[in-house]
């Protein structure tokens, strides 16, 4: 989650959901810690790996992943993460969903081509579809209505850092 700031905003807007914020870095969980007082929000420092086997399987209904670090979606990487997804697929209730927003660069931040961009989306849908998901949806960009620390710099460049939205669903 960072610093919390798209957590407390999804948060605010959706009264009658329970919304858990992951972060490992304990400097970002402090911020969001001090800042968010809505009491459908509850805060866990730690490792995302760690704290997602402590959900029953089948109990969650949506993750919302926003640009992950590298180590959880760079395609060079894919062995040591797609067990990972497999845990969030199985913690998933039928019907429930994966939102994803990840971005590429080119490895000497050149702008990234058209080519090199549907390279990428193409073999991150097969990624996730391998793997159970349903692809409901798939867009360059993240949801405009979204903001962080993040991607607001990340918007910053967009010719060298594009962005795709993913909407995986659990059938
Ligand atoms: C690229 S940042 C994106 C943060 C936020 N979603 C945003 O858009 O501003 C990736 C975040 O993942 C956190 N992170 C890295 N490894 C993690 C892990 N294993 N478990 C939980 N958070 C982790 C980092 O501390 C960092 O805050």
């Amino acid at each position: 989650m960072g610093d919390g700031r798209l957590l407390e905003s999804l948060a605010q807007r959706d009264v009658n959901s329970l919304y858990v914020g992951i972060e490992l870095d304990k400097e970002q969980c402090r911020l969001a810690q001090s800042r968010i007082t809505l009491s459908n929000v509850v805060i866990l420092c730690g490792s995302f790996e760690d704290i997602l086997l402590t959900f029953p399987d089948g109990s969650v209904d949506r993750f919302i992943a926003v640009l992950p670090d590298p180590r959880f979606i760079d395609e060079k990487k894919e062995n040591s993460w797609k067990p990972f997804y497999k845990a969030v697929y199985s913690k998933l209730k039928f019907g429930g969903t994966l939102e994803l927003v990840t971005e590429m660069t080119d490895e000497l931040l050149q702008p990234v081509s058209d080519e090199a961009y549907m390279k990428w989306a193409t073999e991150l849908k097969a990624s996730f579809t391998s793997i159970g998901f349903d692809l409901m949806d798939q867009r360059e960009g993240a949801p405009a209505q979204y903001s962080s620390r993040c991607l607001d710099q990340f918007r910053g460049d967009p010719e060298r850092v594009r962005m795709a939205t993913l909407e995986l669903a659990k059938r």
